[in-house]
Order: C-alpha cells, then structure tokens, then sequence
C-alpha cells in the first residue's frame, strides 16, 4: 500500500512590490479601503516575468530541496487559471526548462482550488503505483486578466508560484483523506479569460481586452467562500476521524483575510491556526496555498509529524480540502 508524501517545497514570487500605496496612484482607491476589507497590503506583480518563468523557479527549488535528479521526476501536474498559452500547457515547458526529460506533463484547471485538485490527482498516481516522484505546482499571473481601471477588482490579486514533491512513501503518513467539489450553478460569480466563439462564419467581432477581464460577485464569492470552507474542512476531519486540536495548521487559499477570519470563527478555531500570508502577496490563486506552505517550510513551522489541512475555494464554483501529515 501506498502513500503520497510532501518531501520538498518551493516558491517563486516576481521581483516588483506593489503596495496599496502605489495602487493609489493608478486607481480610486486607499490603502484603508483595501487593508480593512481584504487584509492585502501590497502584492507581487510581474514586469518580465511570465507564468512558466515563476513556475520554473519554484521547481528548481522543489528539485534542490528534494536532491532528486531531474531525471528522477515522472509527472508534472500544474494548476493554473491564468496560463502563458492556452496550449501548450505550462508544465511542459518547465519540464524543458529543468530537464525532467521523464515527466508526464499536465495542467490543471480549477481556479483558486486548482492546486488541491492538482495534489488529489498526483496522489491518485502514487498511490496506483504509477509514479513515485510527482511535482506538484501552481503559478499564477492573474495581473494579465486585471481590468487595471476596476478598482473593485484589481487591488485583489497578485501573481506568483508554488509547488512541493509529492513522493512515494510506505508508511501511514501524508495525504490522509481529502474532499473535492464544485457547484456548477456557480459558474458566472467569479471567473477570467473569456474565450467567445470568434470565427469568420457567425459574424463574431474581434476579441477585446474587456472579454479576458476578471469578472467577481464578491458578495456570492463571500458567502460561498465562508459556508463551503467550514463545511468541507468539517467534513474531511469527521471523516478522517481527526480532531480540530489535532491539526497544526490550517493552510486556506490565500483569498481575502475577512473570510478566513469569519472561517476560524464558525469552525471555532483560534485564528491563530490558520496561516495567512496575504497582507505580502495578495491573492494569488492556486498559487497562494503552495507559496504559504514553502514560507512555512522555510519559516521551521512544519515538522515532521504535523497535521495540516489546506483548503483552496473559487471560481467554477470549487473547492478542495486535503489533510495532511508532514
Ligand atoms: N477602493 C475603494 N473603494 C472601493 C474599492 C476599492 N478598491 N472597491 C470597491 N469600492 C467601493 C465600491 O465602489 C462601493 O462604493 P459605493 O458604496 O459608493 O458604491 C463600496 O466600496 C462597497 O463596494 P462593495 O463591492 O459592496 O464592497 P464589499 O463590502 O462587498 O467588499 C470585497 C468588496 C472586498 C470584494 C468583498 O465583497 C469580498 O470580500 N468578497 C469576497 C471576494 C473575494 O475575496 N474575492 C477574491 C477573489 S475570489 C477567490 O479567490 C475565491
């Protein structure tokens, strides 16, 4: 019997810090307005980098954390809402870009939740025996999307990637249990990169820039956010017979600091226990629970032993739920 382990981590953010302060600048807005409404103070923002360079950066980290070979990685599985291309995907290219010549390369697709999904899947691999090395990442350059004249939502994002190892163990650790869903009914509350049907036999118009902007109902997205994270991270423990006490850390994506604070408090949980690191990095999509988990890596919050849920929620309607033992 097998299990999927963490057994290394890695992050990379773009260079240029954008605080609330310079948003000021570009758009009607106040650093008060966004720090009391979404906890963000500033976040990173992408100049030259692209998607896959973030991606590529967390792997090479992921590979000299891990002491692995290239060679030695079998899978790529990558989430991303944002991707540089809309083939190829963006695992890939950094498979070329770190020389994981052996690796199956697929991205996955499920917005902020993507990178749950993503690890869901890799463990599916690891377990049926198929793999032993998979690295799990997300990247995300959401700035693409930003309508940078909507204030209502371009201060909330920011870009950046993540990622860990997952890797083949046989002892009764790692990913433990886990809950994946969507609501479909969902779909218009939150989405970006509108693809309209655009060809020379309907009349269609030209792309515009307006058709890719992010478009949110932030109230929806506040209420589905806040009922279905306490439900799902509820229903992972009662299934995995784990207890609030037991758990280290709660890692939720990164989304706004409000619903993560109404969160703790249904769940009736210390906020002290949930990791948050958006007040630095804004929300960065599937890549916010991968970076949060490598500056806790990197921070010596996470030994071996600890249990930890994740949770990332978001458009489609999805969200995912993983307990984990490091
Ligand atoms: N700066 C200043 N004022 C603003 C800004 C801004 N950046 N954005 C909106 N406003 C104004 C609005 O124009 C409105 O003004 P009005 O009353 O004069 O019309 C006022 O602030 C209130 O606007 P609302 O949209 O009603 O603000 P709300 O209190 O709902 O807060 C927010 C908006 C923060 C987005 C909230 O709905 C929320 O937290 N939603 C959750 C959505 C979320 O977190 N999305 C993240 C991405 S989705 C994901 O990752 C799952």
């Amino acid at each position: 019997m097998y299990n999927a382990k963490i057994t290394a981590f890695g992050a990379c953010v773009p260079k240029l810090e954008v605080t609330n302060f310079d948003l000021e600048k570009i758009v009607d807005t106040s650093d008060e307005w966004i720090s009391q409404r979404t906890g963000i103070k500033a976040r990173r923002i992408v100049t030259d980098e692209t998607g896959t360079d973030l991606a590529t950066g967390a792997a090479k980290q992921i590979l000299e954390m891990s002491g692995k070979a290239p060679e030695d990685i079998e899978m790529i599985l990558l989430s991303t809402c944002s991707p540089d291309y809309l083939t190829p995907n963006i695992a890939c290219m950094v498979q070329n870009n770190i020389g994981a010549v052996n690796a199956a390369c697929l991205d996955v697709s499920a917005a902020c939740a993507g990178f749950v999904f993503a690890m869901s899947v890799a463990e599916k691999f690891i377990k049926a025996g198929t793999y032993k090395n998979v690295m799990v990442l997300a990247t995300e350059v959401i700035s693409k999307f930003a309508n940078w004249e909507d204030r209502s939502t371009c201060v909330l994002f920011g870009d950046g990637a993540g990622g860990v190892l997952l890797e083949r163990t046989e002892e009764n650790t790692g990913v433990l249990c886990e809950e994946l869903g969507a609501k479909g009914s969902g779909w218009e509350v939150l989405g970006n990169g509108h693809m309209p049907i655009n060809n020379a036999f309907n009349n269609a118009k030209p792309l515009t820039e307006a058709d890719t902007y992010v478009f949110m109902d932030g109230r929806e997205v506040f209420k589905f956010a806040t009922s279905k994270l306490k439900e799902s991270i509820n229903n992972v423990l009662e299934k995995a017979n784990v207890s609030k006490d037991e758990i280290k850390y709660f890692v939720p994506h990164q989304a706004n600091t409000r619903i993560i604070e109404v969160v703790a408090k249904k769940l009736k949980v210390d906020l002290d226990k949930f990791y948050l690191n958006i007040d630095r990095y804004g929300n960065t999509s599937s890549a916010s629970i991968p970076i949060a988990l490598e500056e806790m890596k990197s921070k010596g919050l996470l030994e071996k032993g600890d249990k930890i849920v994740i949770s990332g929620f978001g458009g489609g309607l999805a969200w995912g739920t993983m307990l984990i033992e490091i």
